[in-house]
């Protein structure tokens, strides 16, 4: 895709999600990244499909912005794209294709018949932000390490199949990406590293929270420190993802989150490319 492109972008989109699409506001810093791929589908000269790959670790390619004009769908043009995606990705080397996705049957039933596989699905709670306290500890890069070894036997860190839901780079919670969340300031630990949660960098309208591990009163502290770090801020509260079946669902009530789901779910899908 090129700069010039943007018209034909906007009126491929202007019919999606009700006008909604974000594309037409992230398209000029797609265009300009040159670490990603954005790619068009055409036909006759007509802008028909978008896709972009990006890479957001080593060996892990990130799938994004899939999109086939109204008049074009049910030909099988975004399985043609997506297997485009997914052959390229395997023959520069990488190992796995991560992607996004909120509820979305079409795209979901692609990409499972596709063999991509749900590592996580979450809602978000909302908790109001609130005075009078300190808020949580920043880990720094040096204590990351020791984390790794612990964080596989803390209450949550199944249900999250391991990662951080990061919407915009989904990644196994392992030692490289704990030093590196650590490096960015992400992290924020409970006492004796028994509690963890992830920051999101931006921040949309509160505290962003892509995952929050632990159970208990541990848990329970970790999480009204994040209320007092959004007041700190001078942020309305925090926003924060969690799965359905989170072992400390019950600690998010007892101390102010509220389910915010509304039906709405993340999920984070992968397919593994060397296999
Ligand atoms: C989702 C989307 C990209 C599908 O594009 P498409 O070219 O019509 O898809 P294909 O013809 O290649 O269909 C591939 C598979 O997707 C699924 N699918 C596509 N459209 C579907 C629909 N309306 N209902 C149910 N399943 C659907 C089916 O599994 C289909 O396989 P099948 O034809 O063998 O049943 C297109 O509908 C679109 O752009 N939607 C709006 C934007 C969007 O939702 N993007 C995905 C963001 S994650």
């Amino acid at each position: 895709m090129r700069p010039a492109d943007r018209e034909r972008v906007v009126e491929l989109t202007a019919d999606i999600w009700e006008g909604h699409d974000y594309l037409p506001q992230v398209f000029d810093a797609w265009v300009a990244d040159p670490a990603a791929d954005f790619m068009a589908a055409e036909e006759d000269g007509v802008l028909v499909g978008l896709q972009r790959v990006r890479p957001i670790a080593p060996r892990v390619m990130f799938y994004e912005g899939l999109r086939v004009a109204s008049t074009h769908r049910r030909q099988g043009l975004a399985r043609r794209m997506v297997r485009a995606a997914v052959d390229s990705a395997r023959a520069a080397g990488f190992q796995h294709m991560r992607l996004v996705t909120g509820d979305n049957p079409p795209s979901q039933g692609l990409f499972e018949s596709e063999g991509f596989r749900e590592l996580f699905q979450g809602a978000p709670w909302r908790a109001r932000r609130q005075e009078g306290g300190d808020p949580p500890r920043i880990p720094g890069a040096a204590e990351a390490e020791a984390l790794a070894d612990r964080l596989g036997g803390l209450a949550g860190f199944d249900q999250y199949g391991g990662l951080n839901p990061d919407w915009q780079s989904p990644l196994d919670l392992d030692s490289a990406l704990l030093a590196r969340l650590a490096g960015e300031g992400r992290l924020r630990l409970g006492a004796g590293g028994r509690a963890l949660a992830v920051v999101q960098p931006e921040t949309l309208r509160d505290l962003n929270v892509s995952c929050a591990i632990g159970s208990g009163g541990v848990f329970q502290d970790l999480l009204m420190a994040l209320r007092f770090e959004a007041d700190s801020q001078d942020l309305p509260g925090v926003w924060l993802l969690a799965p359905d079946d989170h072992p400390g669902l019950d600690d998010l009530r007892a101390v102010g989150y509220d389910f915010d789901g509304d039906d709405f779910h993340l999920h984070v899908y992968g397919l593994r490319l060397d296999s």
